[in-house]
């Protein structure tokens, strides 16, 4: 874009040749109402964007076999000149746009028209090699660095990726098959991964088969995650739903997922590494989740805790024949925190435990980890939940030398799947259940009196008042 560098001199004729430009590859977008086309097709979003380009004006061509790594790189940093002019949005026409990792920009939307699919490279070059997080110290599935994710976003501000419920397919076989086989030196890429980054929308898209994890925002603030559908196959490797690591104000709603892994996993880091980062998740709300997870949980919380993890309030979720409703994981050696933690309206079918809690989960990063750093676990309320089939109601197992405290059980209805079982199994926790069935273990019945219901917050977060826009699209790409 020799063009562009030149221009950098003078931002008044920028911004004129911008509006020339605007009539051949660039098309400003019709924000304002009277200005609307009845052709022009609506989204909504957190922010419009004045300038609009197609992945086609940057030679992107989407026949599924030529890749558009280049294409998106350029058309993206392109667009990154208009942050301070409105903003730019890269359309994703029809097609299967192939492409490896790149790396999105500031007050931006990369928007998927309903049948685009964008394509992860199965070329390993494609997704190149970056540093382990810094909480985490390491690759999670192998020591050193790490593969890119597919779509990345670093130290950006107000970024969407939205379209009309358009595909992002990760063709994580591939992946997945070389990790089972031991075949892989560094750790599998993310489908999306955005850091060190505030207002992040991510919403109306499905997302399958990912490599590694779906969507993780680590580090960053004010993340919206709404209306998507995240499928891969249910003994994939790894491919949790939504990680939100070590975030502030996160809104999770209206998804639906079917994975590998845990559905929704809140996390804050790895032992040492995370204890010296030291950037907790706080205020995440989730809420109309709809998750079938059978080998994992439907939210979990860790293990990787080691920032802390404070004020989590999830409802009106519903479960299917998943591992465990709600699990805590954690070991001796992760120090932090999970406490302030709200479950309620929890619908639930056919599950190993309705909750789950492990105290030795282990699963260290390295042998430095520090023996002393114990884990303070706090102040968990569930209530108001049913569930059916289920094969053991808790399994709820602390650590010796750092009870489990401030559980709060409150009207719950679980049928058991064989009565004769043993319901409930706990070790060194401590709390209080109202209305619970069938009866829960010693450690949670107050034997004076019924503790009454458990307390869910009442305060609104700040997240959930950011507003939508109803935006508009040129009428050529409606
Ligand atoms: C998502 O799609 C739904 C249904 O088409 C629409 O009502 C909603 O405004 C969209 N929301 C976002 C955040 O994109
Ligand atoms: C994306 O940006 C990161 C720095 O934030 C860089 O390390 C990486 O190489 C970039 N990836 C690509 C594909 O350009
Ligand atoms: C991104 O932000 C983090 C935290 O502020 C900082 O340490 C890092 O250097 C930044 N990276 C870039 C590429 O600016
Ligand atoms: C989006 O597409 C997925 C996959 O085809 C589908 O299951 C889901 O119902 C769609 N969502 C909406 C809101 O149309
Ligand atoms: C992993 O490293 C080994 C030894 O250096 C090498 O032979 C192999 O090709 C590498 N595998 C991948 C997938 O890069
Ligand atoms: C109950 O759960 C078992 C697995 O534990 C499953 O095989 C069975 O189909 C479930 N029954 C119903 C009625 O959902
Ligand atoms: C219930 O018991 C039957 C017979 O012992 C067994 O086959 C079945 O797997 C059990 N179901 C569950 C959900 O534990
Ligand atoms: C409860 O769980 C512990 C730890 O997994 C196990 O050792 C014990 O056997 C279980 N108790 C019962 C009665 O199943």
């Amino acid at each position: 874009m020799e063009l562009h560098r030149n221009l950098k001199s003078s931002k008044i004729l920028q911004i004129s040749l911008i509006l020339v430009l605007g009539f051949s590859s660039l098309r400003i977008s019709e924000c304002r109402k009277h200005r609307i086309l009845e052709s022009s097709k609506s989204y909504s979003s957190t922010n419009c964007r004045a300038y609009t380009t197609s992945l086609t004006d940057f030679g992107g061509i989407g026949d599924g076999v030529t890749s558009n790594t280049k294409a998106f790189q350029r058309a993206i940093d392109y667009l990154s000149q208009f942050g301070s002019y409105g903003g730019g949005l890269l359309y994703v026409p029809p097609g299967k746009w192939l492409t490896g990792s790149f790396n999105l920009t500031s007050y931006f939307t990369l928007y998927l028209h309903k049948d685009a699919v964008i394509m992860g490279s199965q070329d390993m070059n494609d997704w190149p090699l970056i540093d382990p997080l810094p909480s985490y110290g390491r690759g999670r599935d192998e020591p050193g660095g790490r593969y890119s994710s597919l779509i990345m976003g670093s130290n950006l501000t107000d970024v969407v990726i939205t379209g009309d419920n358009g595909t992002i397919d990760g063709q994580g076989a591939m992946w997945w098959q070389k990790f089972r086989n031991k075949e892989l030196n560094y750790t599998r890429g993310y489908l999306i991964e955005i850091m060190f980054s505030d207002q992040i929308l991510i919403s109306n898209l499905t997302l399958v088969n990912s490599p590694n994890w779906n969507v993780h925002p680590v580090y960053s603030s004010n993340v919206i995650v709404k209306g998507i559908t995240i499928l891969a196959p249910v003994k994939s490797p790894n491919t949790d739903g939504i990680n939100p690591d070590s975030c502030t104000n996160v809104r999770i709603e209206d998804c639906y997922i079917v994975s590998g892994d845990d559905c929704i996993a809140i996390k804050s880091g790895w032992d040492e590494y995370g204890i010296a980062f030291g950037m907790p998740t706080r205020h995440v709300i989730i809420r109309r989740l709809t998750c079938i997870s059978p080998s994992s949980a439907v939210i979990a919380l860790g293990s990787e805790m080691s920032g802390g993890i404070q004020d989590v309030r999830a409802e009106d979720i519903t479960a299917i024949n998943s591992e465990s409703g709600v699990r805590i994981k954690t070991s001796i050696g992760r120090g932090g925190f999970v406490k302030d933690i709200y479950a309620k309206g929890f619908k639930m079918y056919t599950m190993k435990y309705v909750f789950w809690m492990t105290g030795n989960y282990g699963d260290h990063p390295d042998a430095n980890w520090d023996p002393k750093a114990i884990p303070v676990i706090d102040r968990i309320s569930y209530s108001d939940m049913t569930a059916e089939n289920v094969t053991m109601a808790g399994r709820l197992l602390g650590i010796q030398t750092a009870p489990f405290t401030g559980i709060c059980i409150s009207n719950v209805a679980i049928q058991m799947a064989n009565a004769t079982k043993l319901a409930w199994n706990c070790s060194d926790i401590q709390g209080v259940s109202s209305f619970v069935s069938p009866q829960p273990c010693d450690s949670l019945l107050d034997q004076d009196s019924e503790s009454g219901p458990c307390p869910y917050p009442t305060d609104r977060l700040s997240i959930d008042d950011v507003e939508f826009k109803e935006c508009f699209l040129p009428s050529t790409h409606a």
